[in-house]
């Protein structure tokens, strides 16, 4: 049976991808393309029981922590809900991976990208998603949208310098990696933004 892809959402908190996500799967269901929808922190029990912890804004963290529970809970989620679910030829959707870790721990929190890429091949090897869809909005947008949504976590809870880091960091990892990643304009409406992602998935499924 064909590999499934993998597939994974970005952006700065408020960029609007937990809205396209639902998007996505229509579109791929559409297809009859079988999709398993996860998330990061999170995924696992045990994913989820770290990402309570993670968004806790009672608790002070360290960055270094923060970096290794991140990817201890992408340790599970990789062995018992990704990795399964493409070698049975699903897709899997997943809300944030990695670069999640390179723009907020290593852009947000100014940690060394050097540490973060030994934990990435620890973690993962070679294993990268087929295609990142990065939802670009300005930080002053997606500050806006959090704080209309009610109580902010931990990360929410951040000032604008943070976000500004995070942004950057999402941005120097989209000309990185061209090929996987792809840069959606998350400011334009939201019927432009479907738009957009149904052209590039459309790429994707057009050329495998
Ligand atoms: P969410 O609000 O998009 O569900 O994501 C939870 C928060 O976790 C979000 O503020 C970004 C943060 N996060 C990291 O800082 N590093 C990571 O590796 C991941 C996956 C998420």
């Amino acid at each position: 049976m064909k590999q499934g892809k993998f597939i994974t959402l970005e952006g700065i908190d408020g960029a609007g991808k937990s809205t396209q996500l639902a998007w996505i799967v229509e579109l791929l269901q559409r297809v009859g393309i079988p999709t398993v929808v996860t998330r990061e922190p999170g995924g696992t029990a045990l994913g989820e029981k770290l990402r309570d912890m993670l968004l806790d804004g009672s608790l002070m963290i360290y960055p270094e922590t923060e970096a290794l529970l991140m990817f201890a809970a992408r340790r599970e989620h990789l062995g018992r809900v990704i990795l399964p679910a493409l070698k049975e030829g699903q897709w899997v959707i997943s809300d944030r991976f990695t670069d999640a870790s390179f723009a907020y721990q290593g852009g947000g929190r100014e940690l060394d990208a050097g540490k973060l890429d030994i934990l990435e091949h620890w973690v993962q090897g070679d294993l990268q998603p087929d295609l990142t869809l990065y939802f670009d909005v300005p930080v002053e947008v997606g500050r806006q949208r959090v704080s209309q949504g009610g109580s902010m976590d931990r990360f929410e809870q951040e000032q604008a310098g943070f976000f500004q880091r995070v942004r950057a960091a999402y941005l120097n990892r989209a000309k990185q990696f061209p090929d996987r990643i792809k840069l959606i304009d998350s400011s334009q409406s939201l019927a432009e933004v479907k738009a957009a992602v149904e052209r590039t998935l459309q790429c994707v499924l057009n050329h495998g």
